[in-house]
């Protein structure tokens, strides 16, 4: 399973490079905005340490507004890939940037419906947010399993990333089940390393380690 960063900040992404866990970066307004710097240089900063796919997200709802932006956002990076949110004219959008060969990311994905049309419409990626689906007690990675399920059946090549990733147990649950990629806030790749008994075990080593060192 791949793992992509689920993060607009350098720092964050420099620390999941140092760890092997970075094989992309996902991006949106909202962790945009976070960093409070100019969008361009953010998403340029970016592509200078990230070889695999940054996916950045298109402000425009109308057709010709996404395809005028995605042109633009492209210029930035030769990783960039376009983030759409899943409307009818992000997935003509998609259609179109397809046939241009420009690699396309349908996020806001809620259910397999929305993945399936997305996949059909020539997207690379499609981003179904589990957390959020959590959030109002529907299980976020039902849909995930779903949209799998349905991929596998027509060796669909589009790529499913689990995102809205909360905890440790979104992570385990989608590699369990085969999701080709997970987007991973910062805070859960914290608590995935942690565990008490680690912790208590390496005090008691050098513990032990020390005991026979004085009694030298
Ligand atoms: C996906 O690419 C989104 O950036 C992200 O996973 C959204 O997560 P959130 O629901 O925690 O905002």
């Amino acid at each position: 399973m791949k793992f992509f960063v689920d993060s607009a900040n350098l720092e964050v992404i420099k620390n999941a490079l140092e760890l092997g866990l970075a094989d992309g970066v996902t991006t949106n307004p909202t962790l945009i905005a976070k960093e409070g710097k100019d969008f361009k240089k953010i998403i340029n900063d970016i592509c200078k340490i990230v070889d695999g796919p940054v996916n950045v997200e298109v402000l425009s709802m109308d057709f010709e507004g996404i395809i005028k932006e995605s042109r633009e956002l492209v210029k930035w990076g030769s990783n960039i890939v376009i983030k759409i949110p899943m409307t009818r004219n992000g997935l003509r959008a998609v259609k179109k940037l397809n046939e241009l060969k420009i690699k396309t990311n349908v996020t806001l994905i809620f259910n397999a419906s929305q993945a399936l049309l997305a996949a059909r419409a020539g997207a690379t990626y499609v981003c179904p947010f589990v957390g959020r689906l959590d959030d109002i007690s529907h299980n976020g990675m039902d849909v995930i399993h779903d949209i799998l399920h349905i991929f596998s059946n027509y060796d669909f090549e589009c790529e499913v990333i689990a995102a809205s990733i909360r905890n440790p147990l979104h992570v385990l649950e989608a590699a369990r089940i085969g999701a080709d990629i997970v987007t991973v806030p910062s805070n859960v790749i914290e608590q995935m390393i942690l565990h008490p008994l680690t912790d208590i075990g390496i005090k008691k080593f050098n513990e032990d380690w020390k005991k026979v060192q004085n009694e030298k």
